[in-house]
């Protein structure tokens, strides 16, 4: 199969969906790779880099887009990408169909075949393209507290570390998922005193196993919260937050109990989500003060670490790529309901349940779809 490795266009994104070390795997499986001059770019990957190992670089996207039959991307799709798709094509990207109804149009008008990275799951029900994302925004996140930390940036001058003599700071983190986990790890490492709040005790039983001795569970509780809110340096929120859900965790009263100079991290960044206060940021604009607490909500935190961000996702993604290229898209989705369960459209039908159901349309099963192929 002819697969195509795009720059992607959407601004500050760095990333790119291949890199040289599994563009030469795709090429070991007997499949030709085209790379866009310039796509690995912002991942610190040269067009060299990609010939060497052994993919054809394309002076133009025009030239990617009407050479490949599948797309292999980071982002979802942008209007000028659209005349792009047709019913010969596969799109395997971050989709996110439920919050871009005119991509969606475009998706079902044109015919293309469609696996979305974020619905990808695993055996356990997990997200496992979704994952190496989350992990790398917790460490981001608890990265930007520090440089905002700083006094030289505006901060109170605290280094979020252990140092002989000096009070160890106090990083508390609302959920211990993905993101919860991948901030504790670092802020950890680092000597803080870490504290992780969540309501699921087996996933805080789980993680304590393997997080070190400085690193406290609690029971997500406004008692516990309370306590954390007046300690911590710290407060970096890491749940998904239900949309139809009108009440808050922290709310923008509760930014009076924080310490002086504490900082809110929010990587989840929903607005008006779990905190109350925090409304998403980019990487251009990431701060802004509410109650005389600085907030920082950038809603693409693994941007800023595209090679890492890259390397991880282009790891993950390619096991699924391969079966896709290998066995062409009816067999390969026919024959892993895992990678199924990513599909979001094939022939002009939408098979992902929760964007039909957010945009009122039509949805076809994807289990009964397979067994007319
Ligand atoms: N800003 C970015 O760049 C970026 C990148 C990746 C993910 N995210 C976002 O980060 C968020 C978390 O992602 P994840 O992969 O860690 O999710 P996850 O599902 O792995 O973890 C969420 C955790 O929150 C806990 N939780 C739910 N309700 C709670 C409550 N009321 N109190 C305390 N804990 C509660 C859950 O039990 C779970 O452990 C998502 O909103 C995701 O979209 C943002």
């Amino acid at each position: 199969m002819v697969i195509g490795v795009l720059k992607e266009i959407k601004p500050n994104e760095y990333r790119v969906a291949a890199v040289p070390a599994t563009v030469q795997e795709i090429v070991r499986h007997g499949h030709e790779v085209y790379v866009e001059t310039g796509a690995g770019v912002g991942s610190g990957y040269s067009d060299e880099e990609y010939a060497a190992a052994g993919a054809k670089i394309a002076a133009t996207a025009e030239e990617v887009w009407s050479k490949a039959q599948l797309y292999y991307k980071v982002k979802e799709l942008f209007p000028q990408e659209f005349k792009w798709m047709n019913p010969d094509k596969i799109l395997f990207t971050y989709i996110h169909s439920n919050a871009h109804r005119e991509e969606t149009d475009c998706l079902l008008s044109s015919g293309v075949s469609a696996v979305a990275y974020e619905d990808v799951q695993d055996r356990n029900g997990r997200f496992p393209l979704l994952r190496p994302m989350s992990e790398l925004a917790g460490k981001g996140g608890f990265l930007a507290a520090c440089y905002y930390m700083q006094a030289v940036n505006g901060g109170p001058g605290k280094l979020l570390a252990n140092v002989a003599g000096v009070e160890t700071p106090v990083i508390t983190i609302i959920g211990c998922g993905n993101v919860g986990l991948g901030a504790a790890e670092l802020a950890a490492s680092f000597g803080n005193e870490v504290r992780i709040l969540d309501v699921n005790i087996d996933a805080m039983l789980a993680a304590k196993k393997y997080l070190p001795g400085n690193v406290s569970f609690l029971v997500s509780n406004r008692a516990n919260l309370e306590k954390c809110l007046r300690e911590s340096d710290v407060l970096l929120n890491a749940i998904l937050w239900p949309k139809d859900r009108k009440d808050h965790i922290v709310y923008r009263r509760d930014l009076g109990l924080m310490k002086k100079g504490a900082i809110v991290v929010d990587v989840a960044c929903d607005d008006g989500g779990a905190i109350e206060t925090c409304r998403s940021t980019t990487h251009d604009n990431p701060v802004y003060r509410e109650e005389g607490v600085l907030h920082y909500c950038v809603d693409n935190i693994p941007s800023a670490f595209a090679q890492t961000a890259s390397v991880t996702l282009a790891n993950s993604t390619l096991p699924y790529l391969l079966q896709l290229a290998d066995k062409g898209f009816k067999k390969a989705i026919s024959e892993n309901r895992y990678l199924r369960a990513g599909m979001t459209c094939w022939g002009g039908r939408l098979t992902l349940r929760e964007t039909a159901l957010k945009q009122g349309r039509e949805w076809t099963d994807p289990e009964e779809l397979v067994k007319g192929w």
